[in-house]
């Protein structure tokens, strides 16, 4: 059986989508960025100048808003989003959408139908909400320094501007908003393997779960 379900959690900057498409490749499954698409629907809701404490207008916004998968990114209302939705301002906004009930609610079905051939996802809520039946469940965390330092050095390596300090207090700030909302806050699932990566590299991480994931293929 080769439809297993590879559920990877854990904070902003950790590792998480770098690792899981390493992983989805290795193991020969298909990768499912799920922060993708709350940035997807952040940044339309942003767009339209909706806020996130207007449930109403989310639910409307929403019952028209086509997703679509594209070769290594997303197209939102015939719109390829796969570059506008990696900016720092949708950092900044996209846990406030995120916690709502509407916008969680939009995208679990989206979610599973991803996994019927078995799935590598990551994101906040894989194994707690969405796969809680996943073979495999991993909470990929590293200290906030750490993850923070990642994140800086991705966005010189883009070219960009890029400040330590500012991207450390935005790192913490959106965990904190991550795991103490009502709907699905971002915890370790039962049963999962917690994988602290801070003085791991991204292919001793790849290395690690791909062959915890081999042992239920
Ligand atoms: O993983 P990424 O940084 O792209 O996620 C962006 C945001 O989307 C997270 O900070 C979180 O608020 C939200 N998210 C979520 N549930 C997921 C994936 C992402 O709430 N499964």
């Amino acid at each position: 059986n080769n439809n297993i379900v590879v559920a990877i959690d854990g904070p902003a900057g950790a590792g998480k989508s770098t690792v899981a498409r390493a992983v989805a490749e290795r193991i020969g499954l298909p990768y499912l960025d799920t922060g993708a698409l709350y940035r997807a629907i952040a940044w339309k809701l942003d767009r339209e100048g909706i806020a996130p404490e207007d449930g109403e207008r989310i639910s409307q916004a929403l019952a028209s808003f086509r997703l679509e998968f594209i070769p290594g990114g997303l197209m939102a209302d015939g719109t390829d989003v796969t570059a506008a939705i990696r900016t720092p301002e949708i950092d900044r906004i996209v846990s406030a959408y995120a916690a709502r009930p509407e916008v969680r609610g939009a995208l679990i079905e989206l979610q599973r139908a991803q996994a019927k051939n078995g799935l590598v996802a990551d994101g906040r809520d894989m194994g707690t909400v969405v796969f809680p039946e996943a073979e495999l469940k991993i909470f990929l965390t590293a200290s906030a320094e750490e993850r923070a330092r990642r994140r800086y050095k991705e966005r010189l390596d883009r070219g960009e501007a890029a400040d330590y300090d500012e991207i450390l207090k935005q790192v913490v700030e959106r965990d904190n908003y991550d795991m103490t909302r009502e709907i699905a806050p971002l915890r370790p699932a039962p049963g999962c393997i917690i994988l602290d990566s801070s003085y791991m590299d991204a292919a001793q991480v790849t290395d690690a779960i791909s062959s915890l994931a081999s042992r239920f293929m």
